[in-house]
């Protein structure tokens, strides 16, 4: 990481965390801390924390935590190097840019004037001689020249090079068009434009930059939809269409549609909260990124097979976000577009307001599973339609689901109030049983929440947190602390204490926030889970005390390393004398 560290420390001093998360969430004050309701996960009780002193944010529910920096990259979606442009922009300091980052900046930001420029060709071209028959494709499939302004829809001519010469003219170069996806390249090396005699469809981030475009043909041809390439100014995996737009909406939930032409139909009746993904499966990513918008989500993918699917693999994915989901189901059209057309806003309304929570969504998929006009298939619906309610949370909704599957199955509602009532016991016993062994298990709940990072030594782990939260409540004890780096158990706690030692010695401050750039995101949130243990007491001699346990873990592993050097040693002599 290339910014100089005497930038990085103003650039924090500059942006205090209780400021940079005080324009995003509402904080008050409890002792010397603030709290707020999380960002990241949805809720209804603050558990999210500012801890000015320490310079950090942490959440107590979802465990995400850092600095400044790594606040702005999880809240506007930027990398490392953008976050610290961002921050410095806020704090009206000028970036001394490293000459790595600033080329692949400068490249991005090269791309996305690039991309507007062409999406501006496009547009002119719709509009244009050329354009014709492109609009009256639109006419037809009733788009509004408001919702072609709106969504900067626009024609790719039926030529090899208009783009290109375009584009070239303007001083773009042949491969910074092939880097934006827009041209490709002969086998003989000619170069030529992807998108021709296409209606394209510009993809636009959150913050309004053009990054990539989707090309429709206006007949039967394949096909059907051409989309950009990744770029390295586009992830498909982290973008979702017409978000740009839809993140302004009052509606307090996202749709979410397979299609381009969904999203944009929705848009046109009215729904401005639509959105749809880039022609790829929902991703962790989209769900996450949907999640900083909205806390729900109305699915409304195709009603064919692939889009059921797609929806039931959905489902979790945006779940585990903290995402509530529901899921708007159309009779008699395949997708949103074609239901508006055939019955108009209204009607969808109707839908949106009786759209499915998961609970009926899931009944229903396993009504259609069973042929419930035979018995034995009909038990074996009861089993497991019994097993299902009686996952569901309030007693209202197991009593109303319980009838509905009563009723389906032909069996009385007391019946399936028993079933559900032995499938709540057996399940609420597994549970307590699994929670037994989980409280059994120190181990499990002493591990780091964050995925992809565990302790080899819990008991110096924890003793290596304890000091390092202690150090960072209060720096002047680091030099109490006598170990090396290397004495740590954890590689990422050793690291986070010579990095500490560090600062130290650079006269730099001794906080999580100068680390910032020396660790991943998740790296980050179990550091700052570190930082804001509860239980860190500060004096010299627990200090002295963590150093003692810690010191003695590593002395036995160093001995128990010895000792296998030792026997391997052996080892190799004995079958040398064998040999030999
Ligand atoms: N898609 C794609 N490539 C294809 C077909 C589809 O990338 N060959 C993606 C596009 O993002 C498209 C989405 O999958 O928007 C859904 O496909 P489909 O339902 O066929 O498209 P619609 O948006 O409904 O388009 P239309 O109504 O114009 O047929
Ligand atoms: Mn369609």
């Amino acid at each position: 990481m290339a910014f100089p560290a005497s930038f990085l420390d103003e650039l924090t001093a500059r942006n205090p965390i209780e400021d940079v998360v005080g324009q995003y969430v509402s904080l008050t004050r409890r002792g010397s801390n603030l709290f707020g309701l999380c960002p990241f996960h949805s809720e209804k009780t603050p558990s999210f924390s500012v801890a000015p002193d320490k310079g950090i944010y942490y959440c107590f529910g979802c465990h995400k935590g850092g600095g400044p920096v790594n606040f702005i990259m999880e809240i506007e979606n930027l990398d490392y190097p953008d976050a610290v442009r961002f921050l410095a922009k806020r704090a009206g300091m000028e970036v001394p840019e490293d000459t790595e980052y600033r080329s692949t900046y400068r490249k991005q930001e090269r791309l996305r004037a690039l991309s507007k420029e062409a999406a501006r060709f496009f547009r002119a071209q719709l509009f244009s001689p050329a354009g014709k028959e492109a609009q009256q494709y639109l006419l037809r499939r009733g788009v509004s020249s408001q919702t072609v302004a709106r969504f900067g829809l626009g024609y790719a001519p039926d030529g090899w090079s208009s783009l290109l010469d375009t584009m070239q003219k303007s001083g773009y170069t042949k491969e910074e068009l092939l880097d934006a996806g827009l041209v490709l390249q002969s086998k003989k090396g000619g170069y030529y434009d992807r998108f021709r005699n296409r209606l394209m469809f510009p993809i636009i981030d959150v913050r309004g930059n053009v990054i990539g475009f989707g090309g429709r043909v206006m007949d039967d041809s394949k096909p059907k939809y051409l989309n950009s390439p990744e770029t390295i100014i586009f992830n498909k995996r982290k973008n979702l269409f017409a978000l740009n737009v839809a993140k302004k909406s009052k509606a307090g939930m996202l749709i979410l549609t397979e299609g381009y032409m969904d999203a944009i139909a929705l848009h046109q009746y009215g729904f401005d909260c639509a959105v749809a993904s880039l022609g790829t499966a929902l991703t962790e990513e989209h769900a996450q990124l949907l999640a900083k918008y909205t806390q729900q989500v109305v699915l409304t993918y195709d009603g064919d097979e692939a889009g059921q699917n797609a929806t039931r693999r959905a489902i979790p994915m945006l779940e585990r976000a903290g995402l509530q989901v529901k899921i708007l189901r159309m009779k008699g059209a395949k997708d949103p577009d074609e239901f508006l057309k055939k019955n108009g806003a209204d009607a969808f309304r109707a839908l949106l307001q009786k759209s499915e929570n998961q609970a009926e969504y899931r009944l229903q998929s396993l009504k259609n599973k069973y042929d419930l006009h035979d018995d034995a298939q009909r038990v074996s619906f009861l089993r497991e339609a019994a097993e299902l309610i009686s996952t569901f949370s309030t007693v209202v909704e197991r009593d109303v689901y319980g009838r509905r599957a009563a009723e389906a199955a032909g069996v009385t509602p007391e019946a399936m109030k028993q079933e559900v009532s032995n499938a709540y016991r057996r399940r609420i016993a597994r549970e307590k049983k699994r929670q037994e062994r989980v409280d059994l298990d120190l181990n499990a709940q002493q591990q780091p929440k964050e995925k992809g990072i565990h302790y080899d030594n819990l008991r110096s782990a924890m003793a290596e947190e304890q000091l390092l939260a202690q150090v960072l409540k209060d720096p002047v004890l680091l030099p109490e602390v006598k170990l090396l780096p290397e004495q740590f158990s954890s590689p990422l706690l050793g690291r986070a204490f010579s990095l500490l030692l560090r600062c130290q010695q650079e006269g730099r401050p001794v906080s999580l926030a100068s680390l910032e750039g020396d660790f991943t995101p998740e790296e980050m949130n179990h550091l700052s889970s570190v930082a804001r243990r509860r239980d860190a007491l500060i004096s010299e001699q627990a200090i002295s005390d963590c150093c003692n346990v810690i010191r003695e873990a590593y002395g036995r592993s160093v001995r128990t390393g010895e000792d296998a050097l030792r026997a391997m040693q052996q080892q190799f002599q004995h079958k040398k004398g064998y040999g030999g």
